[in-house]
């Protein structure tokens, strides 16, 4: 079978679904930022801190790039990856493209306390939220072949309906 690219905005469970989902298919779990943090021995908030924003984005497409020689893996990616088009043509190459779609109260909860994410720091989270879904969401709606609505749902209903579509 085929690789599955979980895509999505921060906080909207992509790690924590692709850990179930890998479970239930039997297959090893990717996760894009632990790749970039272990292959670059800093963490995302460090390379952040030190190279900034657009060095990040450069990473992250170079990480992409090697997920495409895997086969069978269920893959959470970095919720900025579909910002650079050209991701998005090596996303759907890897594999199926999935969007756990989560409403911004939603998100603005789960992100609420968050001190570890390097575009929610010394921010109001309720503005930055808004105004980067607004960019982003018609992104990942036309970067996924599969869109689920999380609204609500458990880790374990969201992976039990990916197996489910897939
Ligand atoms: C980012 C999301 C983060 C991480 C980095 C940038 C973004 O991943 O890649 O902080 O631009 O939305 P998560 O979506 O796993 O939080």
């Amino acid at each position: 079978m085929n690789n599955v690219v979980l895509i999505g905005f921060m906080g909207s469970g992509k790690s924590s679904v692709g850990k179930v989902l890998a479970d239930k298919l039997e297959r090893n779990f990717i996760d894009m930022d632990d790749e970039i943090e272990v292959g670059e021995k800093k963490s995302i908030n460090e390379i952040f801190d030190e190279y900034g924003e657009e060095h990040f984005r450069e990473l992250e497409t170079s990480y992409l790039e090697k997920l495409l020689t895997k086969k069978n893996k269920v893959i959470a990616t970095g919720g900025g990856v579909v910002l650079k088009e050209e991701n998005i043509s090596i996303l759907k190459r890897i594999g199926t493209v999935v969007f756990l779609h989560t409403p911004f109260e939603q998100l603005l909860r789960n992100l609420q306390d968050d001190t570890e994410r390097p575009l929610l720091k010394d921010v109001d989270h309720e503005t930055t939220i808004k105004n980067l879904l607004n960019l982003r969401e018609p992104i990942y709606f036309e970067a996924s072949n599969m869109i689920i609505q999380t609204k609500d749902k458990s880790v374990e209903e969201i992976a039990d309906e990916i197996v489910s579509l897939l």
